[in-house]
């Protein structure tokens, strides 16, 4: 089955079981932000990891795949929240609590992250030892030290690196897509560790040099933000043509350390691809 009808699959079921009974506005607001959907580009890169390595336990990279995403639906309703980058749009429609109310943002993102370990435990029940890594993967990339949630906090920290922040708030749910994927396949995870780093601050610099260039037509959310709200950017740090070369070594560093396995030439194509898509066009013309 294709990947993007597998991870929606595996989504609605997940918010179907959410959604059985509850506070319908809640669900409501769930839903809203996981549907429609983003560019999943972490659950399909988890995916991509899984067929390289034998994709031998489908439910269980299927799960793996979901709650990543879930995860970062999560991440992205608290972010947008008025505390932190008070945006109004996402994805080219109202913000959650923007449609919803902050109470029911702030509940759809932590229901959601519930849900997330709630998909992995439904989906490895049956194989132990790798319900246990897919939960310390995801816990890891979500939590502190270096998770999401330490991530959104180098913000309210009186000095930030740069690069250590990318790659919490960032990078930490990339590397656990690839290192979850290889996990849920029974594949040794560590070697796919890097792809996900690297390809996540590599799409983190491209959002940065976006958030500068961009036009918030474009991109489906406000622009400019990171100068009005004095958050580190890579554009703003280096300047446009640095961030540039470094999201071009960035992402060939992440295409050459994909292990050699069967899949290796799509993986490559998705890599350079996706750390492409989120340039403006001119950028994206001048780096092919
Ligand atoms: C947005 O991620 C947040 C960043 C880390 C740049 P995506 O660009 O993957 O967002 P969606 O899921 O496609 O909306
Ligand atoms: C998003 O960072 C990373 C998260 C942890 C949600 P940004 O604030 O730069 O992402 P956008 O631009 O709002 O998508
Ligand atoms: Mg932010
Ligand atoms: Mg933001």
């Amino acid at each position: 089955m294709d990947a993007v009808i597998r991870i929606e699959k595996a989504l609605t079921a997940s918010l179907d079981h959410a959604d059985s009974g509850g506070p319908p506005l809640l669900a409501a607001a769930m839903r809203h932000a996981v549907f429609p959907r983003g560019a999943r580009i972490r659950p399909r890169l988890c995916l991509a990891v899984a067929a390289a390595c034998g994709d031998d336990n489908p439910a269980a990279s299927d799960a793996a795949a979901a709650a990543i995403e879930l995860m970062h639906c999560a991440s992205l309703v608290h972010d947008d929240l008025p505390c932190f980058d008070d945006a109004d749009t996402r994805r080219g429609r109202p913000s959650v609590h923007h449609a919803f109310g902050q109470p029911l943002a702030v509940l759809a993102g932590d229901a959601l992250i519930v849900l997330a370990f709630q998909a992995i435990a439904w989906g490895a029940a049956r194989s132990p030892a790798r319900l246990a890594a897919l939960i310390l993967t995801v816990a890891g990339a979500t939590g502190m030290p270096s998770g999401i949630a330490a991530g959104q906090a180098w913000e309210s920290e009186p000095r930030i690196d740069l690069g250590q922040y990318q790659r919490a708030k960032t990078g930490a749910l990339f590397a656990a897509a690839t290192v979850a994927g290889a996990a849920a396949a029974g594949a040794e995870p560590e070697p796919w560790r890097e792809l996900g780093e690297r390809l996540g601050e590599a799409y983190q610099v491209a959002d940065d040099i976006a958030d500068v260039l961009s036009g918030a037509s474009d991109l489906g959310k406000p622009t400019g933000r990171d100068q009005a709200l004095a958050r580190p950017n890579a554009a703003l740090t280096m300047g446009i043509d640095s961030a540039m070369r470094h999201l071009e070594s960035l992402a060939a560093a992440a295409a050459d350390s994909i292990p050699p396995c069967q899949g290796a030439a799509a993986l490559r194509a998705l890599t350079l691809g996706e750390a492409r898509r989120l340039l403006p066009k001119d950028l994206s013309q001048r780096a092919a």
